[in-house]
């Protein structure tokens, strides 16, 4: 790896939720910092000790990070990163990005971050192909997002088809090749 890179990651409600640790714990060993942030629906996957142990920083879920009123800033959570990663991103998050929905910290920042945005979607197959989900996938790409294409496998639904999440590993690679670029 050249040199460290600040890496924002953003999980959403997805059962595979669960890859993530192992990637951010890759990021690390490789020298970045990262820093992580869920929606609500991504902590019934995966939990705040275990991605903030392996990030080594907090993990930001809501505006407000305490009782007394302390706001998270998402604007300077945007302007911290260098790249961007929303893995796993659910077909809800992609088509509340899609229209420029604001109503989490993880599309409050994702509005605010002026680097470049890497999203891996990850669903079940019929979710993946629907018609809405395709629209708002293009839309994404005229955005300027770069997609990372759902792999073909076994799918937790217990079907077979698109819609699985890269490995850890497999993901790894596209965010070290992206950021040489
Ligand atoms: C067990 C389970 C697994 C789910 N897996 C997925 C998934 O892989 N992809 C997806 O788009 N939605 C999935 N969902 C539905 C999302 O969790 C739901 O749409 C949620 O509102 C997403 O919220 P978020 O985008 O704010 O994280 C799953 C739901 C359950 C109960």
């Amino acid at each position: 790896m050249s040199h460290s890179r600040n890496i924002l990651i953003g999980i959403t409600g997805s059962i595979s939720a669960y890859k993530m640790p192992l990637l951010v714990r890759q990021l690390i060993q490789a020298g970045h910092s990262v820093k992580v942030i869920t929606t609500d629906s991504a902590l019934q996957f995966v939990t705040k000790p275990t991605l903030s142990t392996v990030s080594k920083n907090p993990v930001y879920s809501s505006f407000y990070s305490g009782e007394n009123g302390e706001w998270v800033n998402h604007v300077e959570l945007g302007l911290w990163a260098d790249i961007m990663l929303i893995a796993p991103a659910s077909a809800n998050t992609l088509a509340k990005m899609a229209t420029g929905m604001s109503d989490n910290l993880l599309l409050a920042t994702y509005l605010s971050a002026k680097c470049p945005v890497v999203a891996a979607p990850a669903m079940d197959h019929d979710m993946w192909n629907h018609k809405a989900t395709q629209r708002n996938i293009e839309q994404l790409k005229v955005d300027g997002i770069h997609i990372i294409q759902p792999e073909q496998g076994e799918l937790a639904s217990g079907l077979d088809g698109d819609g699985r999440l890269p490995e850890p590993e497999t993901l790894f690679t596209h965010i070290s090749q992206f950021l040489k670029q």
